[in-house]
């Protein structure tokens, strides 16, 4: 008899102790869905060196300035970064859909945009440039009856359109920067506009294109983009200071624009 209640005892015992067990299980499951890294899907258009480009050399794998600060501030805070490379207009709804946790893509914030996502602190600026293999084009008086190519809800799409107030021209649009090189080495649009940095750097690798600035634009910032609330906005407002305090965001557009700001 009283072996029989000891054992009840050590049974209840055991009893008890599996059932904590699994609640911890599955508390701890129910929480950090992977302990072993937390994980963020970093959405961006790689067609914008040095922002972002695919490196053939490197297997195809996509970097730039961009990725570069993705990189650092996603390791600062203890996630892993798993990279979409779409198309720009993709990216904000990628945003909306949840498809991505957050946007580096050279993107300028606007109050467009800035409806439907939000942004972090600006950690670079750009101007604008017109880019063109057709040497008759020197000004934007030039472009009159030309064919002027801009990428997809870009903000040069809405320079183009401010500009066709006062010019006849005709905007083409594309998905991708790459494209509009393409098509003006190839004689099918006239011009482009295209930041200067990144124009730059196309111009660097065919010099039959050259450039002048396209006036009275603003400097048009780069920041990252996030869903609306999104926490991760302020952590990462607080690397992207600690970056510009420390000197890591100016080695980085030493290594990627070559320049000292
Ligand atoms: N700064 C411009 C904008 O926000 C162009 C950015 C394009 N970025 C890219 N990765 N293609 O509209």
């Amino acid at each position: 008899m009283k072996r029989n209640f000891l054992s009840i005892y050590f049974i209840i015992i055991i009893a008890i102790l599996a059932g904590c067990g699994a609640v911890e299980e599955k508390s701890s499951s129910d929480t950090g869905s992977d302990s072993s890294g937390k994980k963020l899907i970093m959405a961006t258009s790689a067609d914008y060196p040095p922002y972002e480009f695919v490196d053939t050399a490197k297997g195809g794998d996509v970097v730039g300035f961009d990725i570069d600060i993705a990189n650092h501030i996603a390791k600062e805070l203890g996630y892993e970064l798993e990279i979409k490379d779409m198309d720009f207009n993709g990216l904000i709804p990628a945003l909306d859909s949840g498809k991505a946790d957050f946007v580096i893509a050279g993107m300028t914030p606007n109050e467009e945009r800035k409806k439907t996502v939000d942004f972090s602190d600006e950690y670079y600026a750009a101007q604008q440039l017109i880019v063109t293999k057709d040497k008759s084009i020197k000004s934007v008086e030039d472009l009159e009856g030309k064919t002027l190519g801009v990428q997809l809800a870009s903000i040069q799409e809405k320079e183009a359109d401010k500009l066709l107030k006062e010019h006849k021209f005709e905007v083409v649009q594309r998905n991708k920067v790459t494209e509009l090189v393409q098509e003006m080495k190839s004689n099918r649009v006239d011009a482009a506009i295209i930041e200067d940095a990144v124009a730059y750097e196309f111009l660097k690798k065919n010099k039959e294109l050259s450039s002048f600035a396209l006036p009275n634009t603003d400097a048009a910032g780069s920041a990252i983009a996030f869903p609306k609330d999104s926490e991760l906005t302020s952590e990462f407002n607080k690397e992207l200071k600690k970056m510009k305090e420390d000197g890591t965001l100016d080695k980085l557009i030493e290594k990627w624009f070559g320049v000292k700001k």
